[in-house]
């Protein structure tokens, strides 16, 4: 019989809070409190068994003396990897990493060298957007470093590696976003994890709201702050104010979500989203990973792109991709910044950023923060848009994607690896993006064109992969049915996908 004091609340709270409830309700509770009488800690007076008698009789000794007990050995560990390696190569979910070296010399960048034989490809897929990894000042910079200072920390920053250039790097950071200070971690997956379970756990009583569509360093450190979470549909404010609107007022909140989702290409509604965690008293986490670097007019992201930046509260970012280096970061209040350093163990119980790293990623965000910045963006963008035009003049499908990343959908983990495979072989390198970095079904090639890439590259490519599209049986001259993508029902709006999102001079390299 459903309870009819449950039964009359909403269902997540039920799931978040049920445990509690039971605890501090469950005495006034005429079933349960009956229960716990007849039954009490003694199962030898449940009523059932003491009128019916023992259930289970001995088996006879005939049925049992030749049965010997397995001998217990020890654990089959390589059986139970053999099986989990076993499935994930049923479902075509088993990764074999390419041998892609990528060149950075001047007149070969963007490509690499693949195989055993060195093969030369074009990289279609790499973060790094814009070519920072490859700069003579970014470069310059890493090395005068080593030279000077070597190329480890030494130590975590408390131990040896607070440098002058980890502090000169976070005081550009905190410059950037606009930010009284900013913090650096190893990656943006610790940055995001170290955060946000630092963050969640200790302020009292937290509900963190985390969008469907959230990268799995802020899943990750969402769940090892075992705070209660709701979860919004993806990019979506009337969900997450439904959500929030249910949820108890003067209680520690966290919103959190990602400006430009990595797999999709999507832009998410930054002013509104922050605008309602605001109204309900939360703090927004906002992860601009695929944005800084890319857009705004210092490269901070989207947020410095709209003019909004100010309502996001934390801020992560990485120097791994647009930055060219490798590290993550947040920027936000100094209290917060310093309340993250003093606690989180993944900021505090690891070697710091090496030299090279730090001088290479201050470098970068200096030369994508000035007027050269702004030119590699404006070509970034018009290379992006000529690769979607591409796409859609040769009846190829596409993710209706507003950002630089370009999205082909290939439904089946063995369909698009075998496309990607007959593009490899016309010298082309994307990968294959499958479970668990997209759904099951959604599967898809993911193309990050940067200024590099020139327009003979696309058409080259796109001839490629019409002939991949042939060679494995994939048919794309009606991608579109019903107004949506056939391959990954996404609604298809031809608007949405060629939508001017930069605001520079467009020319193409
Ligand atoms: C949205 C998002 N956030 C965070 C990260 C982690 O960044 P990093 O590569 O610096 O660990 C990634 C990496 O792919 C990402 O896509």
């Amino acid at each position: 019989m459903p309870c009819p004091f449950l039964g009359s609340l909403n269902q997540a709270f039920v799931r978040n809070y049920g445990a509690g409830l039971l605890k501090q309700y469950g005495s006034f509770c005429p079933a349960l409190t009956r229960g716990f009488r007849t039954l009490g800690n003694d199962e030898t007076k449940c009523p059932f068994i003491q009128n019916n008698g023992p259930i289970i009789s001995e088996a006879p000794k005939e049925m049992t003396e030749d049965i010997k007990p397995e001998p217990v050995g020890p654990y089959k560990y390589d059986s139970f990897f053999h099986d989990q390696i076993s499935a994930k190569k049923k479902d075509y979910s088993y990764r074999v990493f390419k041998k892609v070296s990528r060149l950075a010399a001047d007149g070969l960048y963007p490509a690499a060298l693949e195989g055993a034989d060195n093969r030369r490809v074009t990289v279609w897929c790499a973060n790094d957007y814009l070519g920072a990894s490859r700069h003579a000042r970014v470069q310059d910079a890493a090395v005068a470093a080593i030279r000077s200072y070597g190329t480890g920390a030494g130590g975590t920053r408390n131990i040896a590696g607070n440098s002058q250039m980890t502090e000169k790097l976070e005081a550009e950071i905190a410059k950037l976003h606009d930010k009284p200070a900013a913090l650096i971690f190893s990656s943006c997956f610790v940055a995001n994890d170290a955060t946000l379970s630092t963050l969640a756990k200790i302020l009292p009583g937290c509900i963190v709201y985390s969008d469907a569509g959230n990268h799995a360093s802020m899943i990750q450190g969402i769940r090892n702050s075992r705070a209660p979470k709701h979860i919004f549909r993806h990019n979506d404010p009337n969900h997450l104010r439904q959500l929030l609107a249910e949820s108890p007022a003067g209680v520690p909140k966290l919103v959190v979500f990602e400006t430009v989702h990595s797999m999709s290409g999507a832009i998410c509604p930054l002013e509104e989203m922050c605008n309602i965690a605001h109204e309900y008293g939360a703090l927004t986490f906002v992860d601009e990973v695929h944005a800084v670097g890319l857009y705004g007019k210092h490269g901070a992201g989207i947020g410095e792109e709209r003019g909004i930046a100010h309502l996001i509260d934390i801020v992560s970012g990485t120097l791994g991709k647009a930055y060219g280096n490798v590290g993550g970061y947040i920027a936000g209040s100094s209290l917060l910044i310093d309340t993250i350093r003093s606690l989180a163990p993944g900021f505090i119980f690891t070697t710091a950023l090496p030299p090279p790293v730090l001088a290479g990623s201050l470098a970068a965000i200096r030369l994508l923060a000035s007027e050269e910045g702004r030119s590699l963006r404006a070509k970034h963008q018009a290379i992006v848009r000529y690769l979607k035009l591409s796409l859609l003049v040769a009846g190829l499908p596409q993710m209706p994607s507003v950002s630089h990343i370009v999205p082909v959908p290939i439904k089946g983990a063995d369909k698009v690896a075998l496309v990607a495979e007959s593009l490899m072989k016309r010298g082309h390198y994307v990968q294959a993006i499958n479970y668990p970095t997209v759904a099951r079904g959604t599967e898809r090639l993911r193309f990050a064109p940067g200024p590099y890439h020139t327009t003979e590259m696309i058409d080259k490519l796109v001839a490629a992969l019409i002939e991949s599209f042939h060679e494995n049986d994939i048919s794309f001259n009606q991608f579109v049915e019903n107004g949506a993508c056939r391959e990954c029902s996404m609604e298809y709006k031809m608007d949405i996908a060629y939508e001017e999102p930069y605001k520079y001079p467009m020319q193409v390299a």
